[in-house]
């Protein structure tokens, strides 16, 4: 599931180093691009794509305001009963807008919680050999194999619950090597989050690679419709899998790189927690955010106009190589500066409450972030549990 591919071009991190979360973020400094990323763009170019970028930053102002209003309440909520009745025409729409869900009533209170004491048993027994990040402030555990992970990623609501989200997607080629009806097991680590000051924060980002959507062929293919222009990108089609099953998300062999394909990323929540409790942070409005994260790089601000939001201030930026908040071998990171327009003050909002049991979960494609603080009481925990479909890929 790690990386195991070769590189297309400069290998930025040792091949079979573990890293840690914060690996596949890491940057101090943006890159210098290497030439052949300016050739990518002009390659990539079509001039419709300006009619494409007009209309999207268009679009973003009215979703801006929207969301500003909405809040968290922008967050779908299903309850687990609803979701294995069948969802309505208007609530999967609902759900595939967003591109989140938060699942209420799968899990018993009390069986997450036994969850939670086992897991934090098991830590206190084996202090000196369990690794945790922040080092000074252990909250991201590098474990991935415990009784209550095996127990949580098995338990049969929970997998009725990803094979449901699962069926939101589809294969426009019905001979995709994948099934949507059978979730598999991801090992992924656990978050047990101390109420106070953070010593570290994970601010907006896309994780399934960064450079890639762009450099790699198999990769761009899923946003085909962004790139022919025109109104082309209002028929983005997010949840079609058969174009994921060859993109490659990993071409510099980054640590900490997940190479599998995670429809839903997501956790289980083993806490009650709330807002400005160290929670999940969403940009809840999935082909809108998408189809401008693609064309950002095409464009930059005209002189003195870095801060206008108007595509008129903006012009063509093919000459240079930068991809704004990439850099081979990293995640995707997103800022006010790199990506103004998403105005991150108005359209990241955070889950509201979710209590030990409920699962989030968000499309592989989606923004997110986590709090920096956690003025709760209480801690803030979840195992991070994706709904991955059975693929061939490796
Ligand atoms: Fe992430």
């Amino acid at each position: 599931m790690f990386s195991s591919g070769s590189a297309a071009g400069e290998s930025l991190a040792q091949k079979g180093t573990t890293g840690n979360i914060s690996s596949i973020f890491n940057v101090k400094t943006q890159r210098v691009f290497h030439p052949r990323f300016s050739e990518l763009k002009k390659a990539m170019w079509k001039d419709p794509m300006a009619q494409s970028w007009a209309q999207v930053l268009d679009a973003l102002k009215g979703k801006a305001e929207q969301i500003g209003s909405l809040g968290s309440k922008a967050i779908p909520k299903v309850h687990y009963d609803e979701l294995q009745k069948g969802l309505t025409d208007e609530r999967i729409a609902e759900i595939k807008e967003a591109g989140v869900v938060i699942v209420r009533g799968a899990v018993p209170r009390e069986e997450a919680l036994g969850w939670k004491k086992s897991i934090k048993d098991y830590i206190a027994e084996n202090r000196d050999r369990v690794v945790g990040h922040p080092v000074l402030q252990p909250t991201f555990y590098e474990l991935y194999n415990a009784k209550a992970q095996i127990l949580a990623r098995t338990h049969p609501k929970l997998v009725n619950t990803q094979k449901a989200l699962l069926s939101l997607w589809h294969a426009s080629d019905p001979n995709s090597e994948i099934s949507l009806v059978q979730p598999i097991s991801y090992f992924d680590r656990l978050r047990i989050r101390e109420p106070g000051p953070f010593g570290w924060s994970l601010g907006p980002h896309i994780d399934g690679g960064g450079i890639e959507r762009w450099e790699d062929p198999g990769y761009r293919a899923c946003y085909a419709r962004v790139f022919e222009g025109a109104d082309s990108w209002r028929q983005l089609d997010s949840y079609d899998v058969t174009p994921r099953l060859t993109a490659n998300q990993d071409l510099y062999d980054s640590p900490n790189q997940c190479t599998i394909f995670r429809a839903w990323q997501g956790w289980t929540s083993l806490s009650t927690t709330k807002t400005n409790e160290g929670t999940l942070r969403v940009v809840p409005f999935l082909k809108l955010s998408t189809a401008y994260v693609m064309l950002r790089p095409f464009f930059k601000p005209k002189p003195g106009r870095e801060t206008s939001l108007e595509a008129n201030d903006w012009e063509l930026n093919l000459e240079h190589g930068e991809f704004p908040g990439t850099s081979p071998g990293r995640a995707q990171k997103l800022s006010p500066e790199s990506h103004p327009h998403l105005q991150f003050d108005k359209t990241v909002v955070s889950i509201d409450f979710v209590e030990p049991g409920d699962q989030v979960y968000w499309h592989c494609d989606l923004i997110h972030a986590v709090e920096a603080k956690h003025t709760g009481t209480g801690d803030s925990s979840v195992l991070y549990i994706p709904a991955v479909p059975l693929t061939l890929k490796k």
